[in-house]
């Protein structure tokens, strides 16, 4: 356990300066500016190609598109014959203009737009997921004077009590995302009536995020099996199962790594057992944080340091909540460095503050940095590559960074610093 385990997996160091995708990362803060969102193309490659070599062939693999999506990833996602797993009309345009066929997009939503339930229609997606019964009306209207047929998949809530952090569990009694079993059933008779056009292929769940424990989906499997040998007869053959994403990736350098493959050694024999109860299983799996999460940090500058009388002295960079709102949302934690004195012992305790008028506003509150770190210096956040972008805002007006994707030496912008105003 070190924090190599949360760095990018380019990361090196040379005469105390850090390079990813060997780029120096001082010369990249000082073309692109700060706070700039930073991305190591061949990590997330690496981590494609690790779900598909723990999973084997046969697995769909649809990247969580929400946990951060652009034109470049979405080429990424279509070059590795991956899946897209999208939930809004944004989404799914981006998919398709990096290069995803419509047939590879999943369509989620706990509430999906006319205009996005029509994408079943137009360009045809590969699976509309179905959260709540009465989408299936919805739907069957919309497709019917086409004469399209849209393959379908029945969104469970399945309670597992899987241990994470409240704000990321999307199962259970409390969460308003997908169908509880006596629904599910309501839902089976509704597709019936609805005629052929609405093709049901399986069941989906994802059980929460950063789920560290990959006995879990191991539980989930056992209802979802239950559910369809009780309606085995509503079900085609093999039956999918798409169990969602919610691997986890350490944060911080104390925290578990797990691997891919950690999740395919609970998950195989599970889909396994399940096999030989419902017959044949086509499993789907949808992560999104565990493919880009320690791609990315985050580079700021530092404009003031305030040594105060009580507590650690506080150092205020030029982004924060509005680039990445885990730390106030979540009460995630966050390693800090300074990319350009990685020689230099970083031990003294500091509290890193974004800029905004917010006193959630900290980005660190137990970082170790050199004892002189201050203003002008560049501070790097790592694991910043899932749920940073994309849930950025403009609060207090600031503009959204750009994201930056490094490789072989090349820095390329891949989304622009925002510009203009309201
Ligand atoms: N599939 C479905 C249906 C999901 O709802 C999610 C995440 C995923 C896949 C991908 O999960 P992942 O593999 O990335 O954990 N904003 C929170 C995370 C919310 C996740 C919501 N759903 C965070 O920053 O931690």
């Amino acid at each position: 356990m070190s924090i190599s385990d949360v760095l990018p997996s380019t990361w090196q160091v040379a005469d105390g300066r850090a390079r990813v995708g060997d780029v120096d990362l001082q010369d990249l803060a000082v073309e692109m500016g700060t706070p700039v969102y930073v991305v190591d193309e061949a990590h997330v490659r690496d981590r494609m190609a690790a779900f598909r070599r723990a999973f084997g062939p046969e697995v769909v693999l649809a990247f969580a598109a929400k946990s951060f999506f652009c034109w470049a990833m979405a080429r990424l996602v279509a070059e590795h014959g991956w899946w897209a797993d999208v939930v809004s009309l944004g989404e799914a345009t981006t998919a398709l203009s990096g290069g995803v066929p419509p047939d590879h997009l999943l369509l989620h939503g706990n509430y999906k737009t006319t205009e996005e339930l029509a994408l079943a229609v137009e360009p045809g997606v590969g699976r509309v997921v179905i959260d709540h019964p009465s989408e299936i009306p919805q739907l069957a209207e919309l497709v019917s004077p086409s004469g399209t047929e849209v393959e379908v998949l029945l969104r469970l809530n399945v309670d597992v009590g899987a241990r994470t952090h409240p704000k990321i569990l999307t199962s259970g009694a409390e969460v308003h995302f997908g169908m509880e079993l006596e629904a599910a059933t309501a839902a089976l008779g509704l597709l019936e009536a609805a005629g052929g056009q609405l093709r049901l292929q399986g069941i989906h769940t994802h059980i929460g995020s950063q789920i560290t424990d990959p006995e879990t989906y191991r539980l989930v499997v056992e209802p979802i099996a239950d559910f369809v040998a009780e309606h085995r007869a509503a079900f085609p053959e093999p039956v999918e199962l798409n169990l969602g994403g919610g691997m986890a990736v350490p944060y911080l350098r104390h925290d578990p790594v797990l691997h891919p493959a950690d999740y395919a050694a609970a998950i195989t024999p599970a889909v396994a057992q399940a096999t030989a109860r419902i017959g044949p299983v086509r499993l789907m799996l949808e992560p999104g944080r565990a493919v880009v999460a320690n791609a990315g940090l985050t580079l700021y500058r530092i404009g003031v340091r305030k040594d105060v009388a009580a507590g650690a002295p506080f150092l205020a960079v030029d982004g924060g909540i509005s680039d990445n709102i885990r730390p106030a949302l979540y009460g995630a934690q966050y390693e800090v460095v300074l990319p350009a004195r990685m020689d230099d012992a970083h031990e003294s305790p500091f509290r890193v503050v974004g800029r905004h008028c917010e006193p959630s506003d900290v980005l660190a509150s137990d970082a170790r940095l050199p004892a002189d770190a201050g203003p002008g210096e560049l501070l790097a956040v790592p694991v910043t590559g899932a749920y940073s972008f994309v849930m950025a805002s403009r609060y207090n007006l600031v503009p959204r960074p750009a994201v930056v994707m490094v490789a072989g030496g090349e820095a390329r912008m891949v989304v622009p610093r925002e510009e203009g105003l309201p």
